[in-house]
This record gives C-alpha cells, sequence and structure tokens, in this order.
C-alpha cells in the first residue's frame, strides 16, 4: 500500500492516468472508501449540506471540519487526505488561514483545499505550501462566492473568462499548488486550461478532459437527494436501498421476528435454575 500524495498525482498527469476522488466525511465510509483504491478523498465543505442539512456550503467552521477531517483521517490510510478550508477559516489574514491549515493537517489532513484565485489566495498558497502544506486550488464555480456568482452558474463559457481562469491557475501553480479543481465549466475551457497546466486539473462538471473527476460521494451514491445537478452519474441508489432495509426492519420489529435466536444473549442453565428458583421464593 502507497500512499499517494501530491507528488503522485502529479506523476499520473504526466504518465495520463486519470485521478480518482471523491468527498467523505466519517470514519466507516472513509475506510470502505479507501480500500475502493480512490486516490483523493477530499473532506468537502460540502458537509454542511449533505451532513449537515444547510442549503449552501457557508453553515460549516473549523470546529465542524476538524471532527469530519480527524473521522475520515483515522479510517483512509492509502489515499490522499485533502481537507477543505471553510468559508470564514482563512478570509480575515493570512494568518488566520495559515492556523486554520495547520489545525487541519493536525486533524490528519495531507493536504488543504482553497476556493478562488485572486492574490490574496495566491498569497495564502504561496504561504502554505512554502511552510509545507500541500494546497489543493478550487476555479470556476466556487460555492463559497455563492452569493457574488449570484447563483449555481456553469463558469468560462467563453474565451476571455476561460483566459482569466487560466491565469489564476498559472499563479496557483507558480504559487505551488499541486492541483486544481475545476467546477462547472464548459468543456473546452477545462481542456484549455488542463492542457497549458504542468499540475493535474479535478474536474466536477467539467467534462471528460481533466486529469482527474471529483464528485459528493452522497450525490454519487443517491444518498442525498434535495437536488441533482446535471454533472452527477449515480452509481448506486443508497436512500432506495436504506428505506427498504429501515422497512423490513420495521416490520421485523412490529411482527416479533426480531431478534432471532442467533441475536439474543442467553444465562447458563444453572443461573436460570437460579432465577427461578429466587422468582418462586418471593412469591
Ligand atoms: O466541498 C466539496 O465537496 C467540493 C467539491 C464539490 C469539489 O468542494
Amino acid at each position: 500500500m502507497k500512499k499517494i500524495t501530491p507528488e503522485t498525482v502529479k506523476l499520473m498527469k504526466r504518465a495520463g492516468e486519470k485521478i480518482s476522488s471523491i468527498t467523505t466525511y466519517d470514519y466507516s465510509t472513509a475506510k470502505i472508501v479507501d480500500q475502493s483504491g480512490m486516490d483523493i478523498i477530499l473532506v468537502g465543505d460540502s458537509a454542511a449540506m449533505v451532513m449537515l442539512g444547510y442549503t449552501s456550503t457557508h453553515g460549516i467552521g473549523m470546529e465542524e471540519m476538524k471532527i469530519f477531517t480527524s473521522a475520515v483521517a483515522r479510517g483512509a490510510k492509502r489515499a490522499m487526505i485533502v481537507a477543505d478550508m471553510p468559508f470564514g477559516s482563512y478570509q480575515a489574514s493570512i494568518e488566520q488561514g495559515v492556523n486554520n491549515a495547520c489545525a487541519l493537517i493536525n486533524c490528519g489532513a495531507n493536504a488543504v483545499k482553497i476556493e478562488g484565485g485572486s492574490n490574496y489566495i495566491v498569497e495564502m498558497t504561496e504561504r502554505l505550501t512554502t511552510q509545507g502544506i500541500p494546497v489543493l486550488a478550487h476555479l470556476g464555480f466556487t460555492p463559497q462566492f455563492l452569493n457574488a456568482l449570484g447563483g449555481y452558474k456553469v463558469q468560462a463559457k467563453g474565451a476571455e473568462q476561460t483566459e482569466f481562469i487560466l491565469k489564476q491557475a498559472l499563479k496557483l501553480q507558480a504559487a505551488g499548488a499541486f492541483g486544481v479543481v475545476l467546477e462547472m465549466v464548459s468543456e473546452e475551457a477545462a481542456q484549455y486550461i488542463t492542457e497549458r497546466l504542468d499540475i493535474p486539473t479535478i474536474g466536477i462538471g467539467a467534462g471528460k478532459h481533466t486529469d482527474g473527476q471529483i464528485l459528493v460521494i452522497d450525490d454519487a451514491l443517491g444518498k442525498y437527494n434535495d437536488f441533482s445537478p446535471k454533472f452527477v452519474k449515480k452509481y448506486a441508489n443508497l436512500s432506495a436501498v436504506m428505506g427498504e432495509a429501515l422497512k423490513a426492519y420495521i416490520s421485523d420489529v412490529k411482527e416479533e421476528k426480531f431478534p432471532e435466536e442467533e441475536h439474543i444473549f442467553k444465562m447458563s442453565d444453572v443461573e436460570r435454575v437460579k432465577l427461578e428458583y429466587a422468582s418462586n421464593n418471593k412469591s
């Protein structure tokens, strides 16, 4: 079992091997994901929506992200664990961002992800990478900028915005980022950017030419159904599987079919006789 590192994914890009990635937020799922052979596990701030029920990624803070990151780190040994820097954890100052990134690394993350490509984020990326904290950048549709972007809109539908995102990606690459998530951009833009970067691009809603793909696990396994973006492919229907299993359990409880003999702890014959004796002598 060889641990996946930033260097591994850069080599995968050079070798033309696609990078697989998915979000995960808890210990038992992390074990399954890790054993499946996934390259990167993202402890995404999408946890705000799929784990905590908020309507955007804004609700989650460092305390929750630290808990989710530690749980995943206890379950995953091979995959590279990237923890999201949640909204409000790096906007105030570079020092705030460095402290919070260190906190996520101390919880077992191998790298952090930061949304955006402004000069501030480029500076933050440089500070983190020079301090030994690998950074995965995130461009295109950046959910933490939902209010500024004015909704869930596909980005880089034209040449000008594609060039703009490429410029940001090149700056982040120069600042030391080991990869870039490209979210909800046109396939042409994603291909153009991917071909001009040395570091890998990981696409979500960015077509098939990125160096890797990422999905939110609750979307991919059909567990979160509040809404389903066009770019999601459902590999399972866990909500149906769970619903059926729970109905079967309820009906077993109501009809006294559960527990069965194999689920029950028994006294020894001697202790049962003693209990009967005690019961008889009390009455
Ligand atoms: O938080 C998240 O799940 C993400 C992915 C959508 C890339 O940032």
